[in-house]
Protein backbone atom coordinates (compact mmCIF):
# COMPACT_ATOMS: atom_id res chain seq x y z
CA UNK A 1 0.00 0.00 0.00
CA UNK A 2 1.22 3.16 -0.93
CA UNK A 3 2.27 5.80 1.74
CA UNK A 4 0.06 8.68 2.48
CA UNK A 5 1.99 11.63 2.42
CA UNK A 6 0.85 14.83 4.37
CA UNK A 7 0.53 17.65 2.09
CA UNK A 8 0.63 20.96 4.09
CA UNK A 9 -2.41 23.12 2.93
CA UNK A 10 -0.69 25.96 2.80
CA UNK A 11 -3.08 28.74 3.87
CA UNK A 12 -1.62 30.11 6.97
CA UNK A 13 -1.74 33.62 6.15
CA UNK A 14 -4.33 33.77 3.98
CA UNK A 15 -7.72 31.91 6.10
CA UNK A 16 -11.07 32.98 4.50
CA UNK A 17 -11.94 36.38 5.78
CA UNK A 18 -15.66 37.24 5.68
CA UNK A 19 -15.27 41.25 6.43
CA UNK A 20 -15.57 43.52 3.41
CA UNK A 21 -13.48 46.59 2.95
CA UNK A 22 -15.19 49.59 4.21
CA UNK A 23 -16.62 52.13 2.14
CA UNK A 24 -14.08 55.12 2.47
CA UNK A 25 -11.93 52.71 0.00
CA UNK A 26 -14.70 51.75 -2.34
CA UNK A 27 -15.55 56.02 -2.86
CA UNK A 28 -11.54 56.58 -3.09
CA UNK A 29 -11.67 54.17 -5.69
CA UNK A 30 -14.53 55.49 -7.44
CA UNK A 31 -13.04 58.86 -7.14
CA UNK A 32 -9.66 58.05 -8.80
CA UNK A 33 -11.30 55.93 -11.56
CA UNK A 34 -13.38 59.29 -12.47
CA UNK A 35 -11.73 61.48 -15.39
CA UNK A 36 -13.55 64.54 -15.14
CA UNK A 37 -11.58 67.63 -14.38
CA UNK A 38 -13.95 69.05 -12.15
CA UNK A 39 -14.77 66.09 -10.25
CA UNK A 40 -15.72 66.63 -6.54
CA UNK A 41 -14.71 64.47 -3.68
CA UNK A 42 -16.80 64.40 -0.71
CA UNK A 43 -15.69 61.06 0.47
CA UNK A 44 -12.22 61.28 2.05
CA UNK A 45 -11.52 62.47 5.54
CA UNK A 46 -8.81 64.95 4.64
CA UNK A 47 -8.71 68.80 4.85
CA UNK A 48 -9.67 70.34 1.38
CA UNK A 49 -8.68 73.53 0.20
CA UNK A 50 -11.63 76.25 -1.43
CA UNK A 51 -10.15 75.16 -4.68
CA UNK A 52 -11.24 71.86 -3.97
CA UNK A 53 -7.64 70.18 -3.75
CA UNK A 54 -6.05 68.56 -0.93
CA UNK A 55 -5.33 71.77 1.66
CA UNK A 56 -1.32 72.44 1.43
CA UNK A 57 -1.04 75.53 3.30
CA UNK A 58 0.54 74.50 6.73
CA UNK A 59 3.99 75.49 6.75
CA UNK A 60 4.82 75.14 10.86
CA UNK A 61 5.44 71.08 10.37
CA UNK A 62 7.13 70.59 6.95
CA UNK A 63 9.81 73.32 7.93
CA UNK A 64 10.66 71.50 11.36
CA UNK A 65 10.78 68.26 9.13
CA UNK A 66 12.68 70.07 6.00
CA UNK A 67 15.56 71.58 8.71
CA UNK A 68 15.62 67.90 10.47
CA UNK A 69 16.59 66.19 7.06
CA UNK A 70 18.68 68.82 6.23
CA UNK A 71 20.41 68.21 10.02
CA UNK A 72 20.60 64.03 9.57
CA UNK A 73 23.97 64.00 11.17
CA UNK A 74 23.34 65.34 13.93
CA UNK A 75 20.02 63.30 14.59
CA UNK A 76 21.62 59.92 14.58
CA UNK A 77 23.28 58.09 17.26
CA UNK A 78 20.56 58.70 19.52
CA UNK A 79 17.40 57.07 19.84
CA UNK A 80 14.63 59.48 21.66
CA UNK A 81 14.53 62.84 21.78
CA UNK A 82 15.96 65.45 24.09
CA UNK A 83 14.32 65.90 27.30
CA UNK A 84 13.46 68.94 27.44
CA UNK A 85 12.01 68.70 23.76
CA UNK A 86 9.78 66.28 25.19
CA UNK A 87 8.89 68.25 27.74
CA UNK A 88 7.81 71.11 25.67
CA UNK A 89 5.77 68.88 23.08
CA UNK A 90 3.41 67.57 26.33
CA UNK A 91 3.25 70.50 27.53
CA UNK A 92 2.27 72.17 23.92
CA UNK A 93 -0.28 69.61 23.64
CA UNK A 94 -1.84 69.40 27.54
CA UNK A 95 -1.97 73.37 27.96
CA UNK A 96 -2.22 74.60 24.34
CA UNK A 97 -4.32 71.67 22.83
CA UNK A 98 -6.55 69.98 25.45
CA UNK A 99 -6.61 73.13 27.98
CA UNK A 100 -5.54 71.18 30.63
CA UNK A 101 -4.75 73.41 33.67
CA UNK A 102 -0.35 72.98 34.44
CA UNK A 103 -1.58 72.42 37.99
CA UNK A 104 -2.09 68.71 36.66
CA UNK A 105 0.32 68.61 33.80
CA UNK A 106 3.17 66.79 36.64
CA UNK A 107 0.10 63.98 37.21
CA UNK A 108 -0.08 63.68 33.55
CA UNK A 109 1.70 60.64 31.64
CA UNK A 110 2.02 61.70 27.82
CA UNK A 111 3.62 59.30 25.01
CA UNK A 112 4.34 59.98 21.54
CA UNK A 113 3.67 57.40 19.36
CA UNK A 114 4.20 56.79 15.74
CA UNK A 115 0.98 56.44 13.32
CA UNK A 116 -1.52 60.21 13.56
CA UNK A 117 -4.27 59.66 15.35
CA UNK A 118 -5.13 56.00 15.06
CA UNK A 119 -1.59 55.29 16.62
CA UNK A 120 -2.84 57.45 19.83
CA UNK A 121 -6.00 56.10 20.25
CA UNK A 122 -4.16 52.69 19.91
CA UNK A 123 -1.67 53.18 22.59
CA UNK A 124 -4.46 54.31 24.57
CA UNK A 125 -6.25 50.88 24.37
CA UNK A 126 -3.55 48.91 25.02
CA UNK A 127 -2.75 51.23 28.35
CA UNK A 128 -5.50 50.63 29.37
CA UNK A 129 -6.42 46.90 28.63
CA UNK A 130 -3.00 45.90 29.86
CA UNK A 131 -3.68 46.47 33.10
CA UNK A 132 -8.03 45.52 32.78
CA UNK A 133 -7.30 41.97 31.08
CA UNK A 134 -11.22 41.53 31.48
CA UNK A 135 -11.61 44.18 29.02
CA UNK A 136 -12.99 42.40 25.86
CA UNK A 137 -14.77 44.49 24.00
CA UNK A 138 -14.45 48.62 22.91
CA UNK A 139 -17.76 50.38 23.33
CA UNK A 140 -18.69 52.66 20.30
CA UNK A 141 -21.15 55.86 19.71
CA UNK A 142 -23.03 54.51 17.04
CA UNK A 143 -22.39 55.56 13.13
CA UNK A 144 -18.68 56.11 14.56
CA UNK A 145 -15.54 56.38 12.57
CA UNK A 146 -15.05 52.72 10.47
CA UNK A 147 -11.44 52.87 11.28
CA UNK A 148 -12.22 51.55 15.04
CA UNK A 149 -12.95 48.48 13.33
CA UNK A 150 -9.30 47.46 12.38
CA UNK A 151 -8.34 49.18 15.51
CA UNK A 152 -10.45 46.49 18.00
CA UNK A 153 -9.60 43.39 15.37
CA UNK A 154 -6.30 43.87 15.59
CA UNK A 155 -6.11 44.05 19.21
CA UNK A 156 -8.84 40.75 19.44
CA UNK A 157 -11.17 42.87 20.57
CA UNK A 158 -14.70 43.07 19.81
CA UNK A 159 -17.05 46.36 19.19
CA UNK A 160 -20.39 47.35 20.43
CA UNK A 161 -22.66 50.09 20.24
CA UNK A 162 -23.75 53.01 22.53
CA UNK A 163 -25.51 55.62 22.10
CA UNK A 164 -23.84 58.84 20.50
CA UNK A 165 -25.20 60.89 23.07
CA UNK A 166 -23.99 58.47 26.04
CA UNK A 167 -27.07 58.22 27.68
CA UNK A 168 -26.20 54.80 28.58
CA UNK A 169 -22.73 53.55 29.68
CA UNK A 170 -22.22 49.92 30.32
CA UNK A 171 -20.06 48.59 32.99
CA UNK A 172 -18.24 46.34 31.03
CA UNK A 173 -15.76 47.00 28.12
CA UNK A 174 -13.92 50.11 27.40
CA UNK A 175 -15.52 53.18 26.03
CA UNK A 176 -13.93 55.29 23.21
CA UNK A 177 -15.66 58.69 23.08
CA UNK A 178 -15.51 61.25 20.42
CA UNK A 179 -15.97 64.35 21.28
CA UNK A 180 -16.68 65.99 17.68
CA UNK A 181 -18.24 62.72 16.30
CA UNK A 182 -17.10 61.35 13.12
CA UNK A 183 -19.16 60.34 11.08
CA UNK A 184 -22.38 62.00 12.13
CA UNK A 185 -20.89 65.94 13.31
CA UNK A 186 -23.49 65.90 16.39
CA UNK A 187 -22.39 67.73 19.06
CA UNK A 188 -23.05 65.67 22.64
CA UNK A 189 -24.36 68.33 25.14
CA UNK A 190 -22.19 69.48 28.12
CA UNK A 191 -24.94 67.74 30.35
CA UNK A 192 -24.66 64.59 29.27
CA UNK A 193 -20.84 64.72 29.44
CA UNK A 194 -21.41 65.92 32.92
CA UNK A 195 -23.78 62.65 33.64
CA UNK A 196 -21.31 60.44 31.84
CA UNK A 197 -18.31 61.84 34.05
CA UNK A 198 -19.78 61.20 37.55
CA UNK A 199 -20.74 57.34 36.34
CA UNK A 200 -17.37 56.69 35.30
CA UNK A 201 -15.97 58.04 38.29
CA UNK A 202 -18.53 56.42 40.69
CA UNK A 203 -17.18 53.30 38.84
CA UNK A 204 -13.63 54.25 38.82
CA UNK A 205 -13.96 52.98 35.04
CA UNK A 206 -11.41 54.10 32.60
CA UNK A 207 -12.26 56.33 29.29
CA UNK A 208 -10.72 56.74 26.42
CA UNK A 209 -11.39 60.19 24.43
CA UNK A 210 -9.86 60.08 21.34
CA UNK A 211 -9.12 63.95 19.80
CA UNK A 212 -8.21 64.10 16.31
CA UNK A 213 -10.43 67.58 16.25
CA UNK A 214 -9.62 70.04 18.45
CA UNK A 215 -11.40 73.24 17.56
CA UNK A 216 -13.57 72.15 15.00
CA UNK A 217 -16.60 71.69 16.87
CA UNK A 218 -16.47 75.27 17.17
CA UNK A 219 -14.32 76.53 13.60
CA UNK A 220 -16.63 79.80 13.60
CA UNK A 221 -15.60 81.06 16.96
CA UNK A 222 -12.35 83.38 17.45
CA UNK A 223 -8.85 80.33 17.36
CA UNK A 224 -8.76 80.53 21.44
CA UNK A 225 -12.17 80.42 22.38
CA UNK A 226 -13.06 77.64 19.63
CA UNK A 227 -9.63 75.86 21.10
CA UNK A 228 -11.66 76.27 24.78
CA UNK A 229 -15.08 75.13 23.72
CA UNK A 230 -13.48 72.39 22.35
CA UNK A 231 -11.57 71.08 25.48
CA UNK A 232 -14.63 71.22 27.78
CA UNK A 233 -16.10 67.83 27.03
CA UNK A 234 -12.69 66.54 28.24
CA UNK A 235 -12.43 69.31 31.26
CA UNK A 236 -16.49 67.93 32.62
CA UNK A 237 -14.49 64.21 32.73
CA UNK A 238 -11.23 65.45 34.05
CA UNK A 239 -13.10 67.96 36.86
CA UNK A 240 -15.35 64.97 37.69
CA UNK A 241 -12.53 62.48 38.78
CA UNK A 242 -13.05 60.24 35.73
CA UNK A 243 -10.02 57.61 34.88
CA UNK A 244 -9.40 59.26 31.32
CA UNK A 245 -6.60 58.33 28.56
CA UNK A 246 -6.63 60.58 25.72
CA UNK A 247 -5.35 60.04 21.91
CA UNK A 248 -4.48 63.05 20.89
CA UNK A 249 -4.65 63.34 17.00
CA UNK A 250 -2.13 65.93 14.87
CA UNK A 251 -3.13 64.82 11.18
CA UNK A 252 -6.11 66.76 10.55
CA UNK A 253 -5.12 69.92 13.56
CA UNK A 254 -1.85 70.74 11.96
CA UNK A 255 -2.32 68.90 8.32
CA UNK A 256 0.45 66.44 9.01
CA UNK A 257 -1.48 63.73 6.39
CA UNK A 258 1.51 62.86 3.83
CA UNK A 259 4.26 61.70 6.64
CA UNK A 260 2.08 60.63 9.22
CA UNK A 261 3.33 61.79 12.53
CA UNK A 262 2.18 60.61 15.83
CA UNK A 263 0.43 62.10 18.17
CA UNK A 264 0.09 61.94 21.88
CA UNK A 265 -1.21 59.52 24.56
CA UNK A 266 -2.02 61.34 27.47
CA UNK A 267 -2.78 59.64 30.51
CA UNK A 268 -4.54 62.17 33.34
CA UNK A 269 -3.71 60.96 36.23
CA UNK A 270 -5.41 61.28 39.76
CA UNK A 271 -2.75 61.19 42.22
CA UNK A 272 0.60 60.68 42.27
CA UNK A 273 0.76 56.99 43.08
CA UNK A 274 -1.48 56.86 39.93
CA UNK A 275 0.94 58.77 37.94
CA UNK A 276 3.70 56.92 39.47
CA UNK A 277 2.44 53.35 38.23
CA UNK A 278 0.83 54.99 35.14
CA UNK A 279 4.60 56.41 34.00
CA UNK A 280 6.09 52.74 34.41
CA UNK A 281 3.55 50.63 32.20
CA UNK A 282 3.70 53.33 29.75
CA UNK A 283 7.35 53.23 29.18
CA UNK A 284 7.00 49.25 28.93
CA UNK A 285 3.60 49.31 26.84
CA UNK A 286 5.63 51.76 24.57
CA UNK A 287 9.06 49.64 24.73
CA UNK A 288 7.68 46.13 22.12
CA UNK A 289 5.84 49.38 19.91
CA UNK A 290 7.21 52.29 18.60
CA UNK A 291 8.97 53.54 22.03
CA UNK A 292 11.05 55.71 19.97
CA UNK A 293 10.28 58.41 18.39
CA UNK A 294 10.20 58.01 14.49
CA UNK A 295 11.67 61.51 12.33
CA UNK A 296 8.22 62.71 11.35
CA UNK A 297 6.82 62.44 14.91
CA UNK A 298 10.37 63.87 16.25
CA UNK A 299 9.78 67.02 13.84
CA UNK A 300 6.19 67.58 14.82
CA UNK A 301 7.66 67.77 18.69
CA UNK A 302 10.62 70.02 17.29
CA UNK A 303 7.94 71.94 15.77
CA UNK A 304 5.73 71.96 19.50
CA UNK A 305 8.69 73.07 21.22
CA UNK A 306 9.98 75.69 19.16
CA UNK A 307 7.38 77.12 17.08
CA UNK A 308 4.04 76.77 18.87
CA UNK A 309 3.00 79.91 16.75
CA UNK A 310 3.21 78.35 13.49
CA UNK A 311 1.37 75.07 14.47
CA UNK A 312 -1.29 77.42 15.72
CA UNK A 313 -1.41 79.87 12.80
CA UNK A 314 -1.65 76.61 10.77
CA UNK A 315 -4.32 75.57 12.77
CA UNK A 316 -6.32 78.37 12.58
CA UNK A 317 -6.02 78.42 8.53
CA UNK A 318 -7.34 75.33 8.75
CA UNK A 319 -10.64 76.02 10.96
CA UNK A 320 -11.10 79.41 8.94
CA UNK A 321 -11.49 77.21 5.86
CA UNK A 322 -13.64 74.23 7.70
CA UNK A 323 -15.76 77.60 8.82
CA UNK A 324 -16.04 78.87 5.05
CA UNK A 325 -17.08 75.46 3.57
CA UNK A 326 -20.14 75.53 7.17
CA UNK A 327 -21.33 78.90 5.55
CA UNK A 328 -21.43 77.48 2.08
CA UNK A 329 -23.32 74.50 2.99
CA UNK A 330 -25.62 77.09 5.21
CA UNK A 331 -26.50 79.49 2.50
CA UNK A 332 -26.86 77.42 -0.41
CA UNK A 333 -29.07 74.91 1.74
CA UNK A 334 -31.41 77.13 3.29
CA UNK A 335 -34.63 76.87 3.13
CA UNK A 336 -33.94 72.81 3.03
CA UNK A 337 -34.02 69.61 5.28
CA UNK A 338 -29.67 69.79 4.53
CA UNK A 339 -30.33 72.88 6.19
CA UNK A 340 -30.15 71.76 9.80
CA UNK A 341 -26.90 69.72 9.66
CA UNK A 342 -25.65 73.11 9.84
CA UNK A 343 -26.92 74.42 12.92
CA UNK A 344 -25.05 74.86 16.62
CA UNK A 345 -25.90 70.82 17.37
CA UNK A 346 -23.62 70.16 14.50
CA UNK A 347 -19.88 70.02 13.83
CA UNK A 348 -16.20 69.02 12.42
CA UNK A 349 -15.87 67.52 9.02
CA UNK A 350 -18.70 65.11 8.20
CA UNK A 351 -22.10 65.07 8.52
CA UNK A 352 -24.48 61.98 8.07
CA UNK A 353 -27.42 62.89 5.59
CA UNK A 354 -30.62 60.91 4.91
CA UNK A 355 -31.21 60.41 1.27
CA UNK A 356 -32.97 58.26 -1.15
CA UNK A 357 -31.56 55.21 -2.53
CA UNK A 358 -28.97 54.74 -5.56
CA UNK A 359 -27.67 58.06 -4.16
CA UNK A 360 -23.92 58.05 -4.32
CA UNK A 361 -24.35 56.37 -7.99
CA UNK A 362 -26.74 59.03 -8.97
CA UNK A 363 -23.71 61.99 -7.87
CA UNK A 364 -21.03 59.77 -8.72
CA UNK A 365 -22.21 60.42 -11.84
CA UNK A 366 -22.62 64.22 -11.83
CA UNK A 367 -18.76 63.58 -10.76
CA UNK A 368 -19.63 63.59 -7.26
CA UNK A 369 -18.23 61.39 -4.73
CA UNK A 370 -19.29 60.44 -1.11
CA UNK A 371 -19.59 57.55 0.81
CA UNK A 372 -22.33 55.03 1.68
CA UNK A 373 -23.24 54.27 5.31
CA UNK A 374 -25.93 51.85 4.67
CA UNK A 375 -28.57 51.96 1.60
CA UNK A 376 -30.40 55.40 2.92
CA UNK A 377 -27.30 57.00 4.62
CA UNK A 378 -24.48 58.90 3.26
CA UNK A 379 -21.39 60.36 5.04
CA UNK A 380 -20.13 63.23 3.74
CA UNK A 381 -16.80 65.89 4.67
CA UNK A 382 -18.17 69.65 4.74
CA UNK A 383 -14.78 70.25 3.77
CA UNK A 384 -14.55 69.30 0.64
CA UNK A 385 -17.04 71.47 -1.28
CA UNK A 386 -14.90 74.20 -3.32
CA UNK A 387 -15.67 77.39 -2.98
CA UNK A 388 -16.32 79.36 -6.29
CA UNK A 389 -18.61 78.26 -9.26
CA UNK A 390 -19.55 74.94 -8.30
CA UNK A 391 -20.63 75.58 -4.62
CA UNK A 392 -24.25 76.28 -5.26
CA UNK A 393 -24.68 73.49 -8.18
CA UNK A 394 -23.27 70.65 -5.65
CA UNK A 395 -24.99 72.03 -2.23
CA UNK A 396 -28.16 71.82 -4.32
CA UNK A 397 -27.19 68.13 -5.79
CA UNK A 398 -26.94 67.08 -2.49
CA UNK A 399 -29.68 68.51 -1.22
CA UNK A 400 -32.12 67.20 -4.13
CA UNK A 401 -31.37 63.66 -3.04
CA UNK A 402 -32.21 64.11 1.18
CA UNK A 403 -35.10 62.86 2.62
CA UNK A 404 -36.43 63.96 6.06
CA UNK A 405 -35.78 60.20 7.31
CA UNK A 406 -32.91 60.77 9.81
CA UNK A 407 -32.78 57.48 12.11
CA UNK A 408 -33.81 58.56 15.54
CA UNK A 409 -30.21 57.24 17.00
CA UNK A 410 -28.96 60.09 14.70
CA UNK A 411 -31.30 63.05 15.50
CA UNK A 412 -30.35 65.82 17.34
CA UNK A 413 -30.27 65.74 21.35
CA UNK A 414 -32.11 67.87 23.22
CA UNK A 415 -30.01 70.92 25.15
C1 LIG B 1 -12.57 59.81 15.17
C2 LIG B 1 -11.23 59.57 14.58
N1 LIG B 1 -10.26 59.07 15.35
C3 LIG B 1 -9.03 58.84 14.88
C4 LIG B 1 -8.72 59.11 13.57
C5 LIG B 1 -7.34 58.76 13.08
O1 LIG B 1 -6.63 59.80 12.67
P1 LIG B 1 -5.27 59.63 11.86
O2 LIG B 1 -5.61 59.79 10.44
O3 LIG B 1 -4.45 60.74 12.41
O4 LIG B 1 -4.69 58.31 12.17
C6 LIG B 1 -9.69 59.64 12.71
C7 LIG B 1 -9.41 59.90 11.30
O5 LIG B 1 -10.25 60.09 10.48
C8 LIG B 1 -10.98 59.88 13.23
O6 LIG B 1 -11.95 60.39 12.48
Amino acid sequence: MAKKTNIPSMKSLGRKWGGTLDQNLAANQRFSADTDPKKINLGVGTNVGSDGKPWNQASAFPASLSQLVSNIGEVCGSYNPATDVQQAAAEFVLGQQLKLPSSIWNQCITSFTAGGGSGAVGRAIDFVTAQHGDIRHLNLQQYAWVGYDSIAYNRGLETRPIPIELTKLPRKGLDVLQTVHNGSGLLVPGKNWKQAGKILTHRDQPVILDIPYTGFDHAGLPYDEALNRSAEPLLTLVDAGAPVVVGFGPTKVFNTFKYRPGGATVVICRTEGEARHARNRMISNARGGTGFIDIATYALMKAMAENPEGLSSDHAAILQRLHQAEQDWAKYAAGSPLANFFNSGYGGLFRILPVQPGTVEALAEQHIHVVYVDKRLIRINIMGLPHGDQTEAVVRAISSRCTDELPKTLRPFAV
